[in-house]
């Protein structure tokens, strides 16, 4: 095997902001966010700190999955501009000392792309095996795997006798073979031609399922059955190392995995390797979902959400720290209060966000505490996913109201609440942009002042909160790369020390409405570096108060 070049490992300490450009800002007020409404915005990002943009995708797409099923990776879809635009976003981001990280999905592309659209054509193309035909002889489908977002993982090719494909996601969404050499090659082929133009690196959507080793049988499981075949498995570590010996070790680049159903070694196997350099771990943003069923709301326990983050933080050897993005529900409304302590919450939450060893992900308009939006109906309903779990709900409880079930479905799935466009400021749609009806609705507590506008000039306001603690990050040796100890966690609160040679940094935070006793009086008021509420107690920890200070 070649050696190994080291490569630089400059994206460890970044503050990574993710945008969903349909929700980010709409420039030419046609409805959908685009490329030059984010350049418009870069000023913005820069005086937040932030260092690595992540976008959701941008390619031509038709947006079955906004943009999560790709018909051409070579070209931008058109709502969010052209090529040109694109290119300019990375010069301008270069500017400003920000470089953009792409997202990349490759488990599967859109069956609108010419790949799919000639194997449906002609049972003879070479494109046939870029994807899963299997007959199902006489079988209802040809396994008993189902998809990601509820049902069988196979559609029928139509105009052909039992034939059908594989989709793990939703029959939009064809899983595209990486047994096939061709298949590695078109990816490595699109990685380059974005690296050429000078992308930073790219985040793999559900990457280690791409490499499924049988068809057989899966056990059964409610969800993701069929998973032992194809979840981690040594063919996908055989692709991905593929891709950095014949790619990306001759660049300057990192990719960071969206990777369920990890264990801690399993992780580790994947950076050490050079497959990944890191990813997201998934198991602290199930936490108030029923295990076997993570689509049913369940109380949120402090200690279910840090127990999976603090095993991450001492056994992974570098994680990508989130908690929320565009597929999880808004962190201050699932984790903290959104009424009597809306802000001190959010500066709770953020707290832990920034102080856990790792790359920090903010996620657009959690920096101003956007809340989910739960007021929308099942006619304005987006997702795919939940149109594919009320279809599956409806099925299974037919005896129950459709309108019922998406009640249950949206108050806790619904990946729309965290998609609704961005607060700006208050003029009409929150300054999304000039009036046009947004493609989701704007959530109407712009109106009570969670808008970027209103916050840039408060003191107290979660975004002056984050702007501290991206320069408490950026400035601090000890938060960057000192070791974690965690000293304590209940459901009321948690203690834990980042260390670096003799340095300490100790952190304390209460997630619940209630102060819970601690003797802060133990504290040296002057080494406190930061806290979400203003106030002390000398006994206790205030309602989601978090304070970080030096030993
Ligand atoms: C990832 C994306 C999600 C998408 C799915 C299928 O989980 O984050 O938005 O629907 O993959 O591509």
């Amino acid at each position: 095997m070649d050696q190994v070049k080291k490569r630089s490992d400059d994206f460890k300490n970044k503050i990574i902001y993710q945008i969903y450009p349909l929700s980010f800002c709409d420039s030419n007020n046609d409805g959908y966010g685009d490329i030059q409404g984010i350049i418009s915005k870069l000023d913005y990002l820069k005086d937040l700190g932030v260092q690595i943009i992540w976008l959701s995708p941008i390619y031509k797409s038709p947006m079955f999955d906004n943009g999560y099923d790709i018909s051409d990776y070579y070209s931008i879809n058109p709502i969010f501009g052209t090529m040109e635009d694109f290119d300019c976003l990375i010069n301008e981001a270069k500017k400003r000392d920000i470089r953009i990280v792409m997202d990349l999905v490759i488990n599967h592309t859109s069956d609108q792309h010419y790949f799919f659209q000639d194997a449906l054509k002609d049972k003879n193309s070479k494109y046939r095996d870029y994807y899963y035909f299997r007959n199902a002889g006489k079988r209802k489908y040809p396994n008993n795997w189902n998809s990601a977002f509820t049902g069988p993982a196979w559609e029928k090719v139509p105009n052909e006798d039992g034939m059908f494909y594989l989709h793990l996601y939703t029959k939009q969404q064809p899983d595209l073979n990486f047994h096939n050499e061709e298949v590695i090659k078109e990816v490595e082929n699109v990685m380059k031609f974005y690296l050429d133009k000078g992308v930073y690196g790219f985040r793999c959507d559900v990457i280690n399922q791409i490499y499924k080793t049988s068809l057989k049988n899966g056990k059964f499981r409610i969800l993701n059955r069929g998973g032992e075949h194809y979840i981690n498995q040594e063919g996908t570590h055989k692709v991905l190392r593929r891709f950095y010996d014949d790619l990306l070790s001759k660049y300057d680049t990192f990719l960071v995995g969206e990777t369920s159903n990890l264990t801690t070694d399993e992780a580790n196997k994947y950076i050490r390797n050079h497959e990944l350099d890191t990813m997201f771990e998934f198991e602290h943003a199930m936490c108030d979902g029923v295990k076997w069923f993570p689509i049913i709301k369940k109380k949120f326990k402090m200690k279910n959400l840090l127990k999976p983050i603090y095993l991450w933080q001492n056994k992974v050897d570098w994680v990508s720290v989130y908690l929320e993005n565009h597929d999880q529900r808004r962190s201050v409304t699932r984790f903290g209060d959104t009424k009597k302590y809306h802000k001190e919450s959010a500066k709770a939450l953020a707290v832990l966000l920034f102080l856990l060893k790792g790359s920090t992900y903010v996620y657009q308009g959690q920096e101003i505490g956007m809340t989910d939006y739960t007021d929308n109906t099942m006619e304005e309903m987006d997702d795919c996913a939940t149109k594919y779990a009320l279809q599956t709900a409806k099925k299974l409880f037919f005896f129950i109201p459709k309108r019922k079930l998406f009640k249950i479905l949206n108050s806790m799935y619904n990946r729309d609440h965290a998609r609704s466009p961005m607060q700006w400021d208050c003029s009409v749609n929150a300054g999304f942009n000039q009036g046009a009806k947004p493609w989701l609705k704007v959530n109407k507590n712009y109106m009570n002042g969670i808008t970027v506008e209103q916050e840039k000039d408060d003191p107290n306001s979660i975004l002056k909160f984050y702007k501290k603690l991206v320069s408490l990050k950026t400035n601090s040796e000890i938060i960057k790369k000192g070791d974690i100890k965690v000293i304590f966690l209940s459901n009321k609160y948690t203690e834990f020390e980042r260390c670096l040679d003799d340095k300490k940094i100790c952190v304390l935070i209460n997630l619940t409405k209630k102060k819970v006793k601690y003797p802060i009086a133990n504290i040296n008021k002057e080494k406190i570096l930061i806290s979400s509420v203003e106030t002390y107690d000398d006994k206790y920890l205030l309602p989601y108060q978090a304070i970080v200070y030096e030993v």
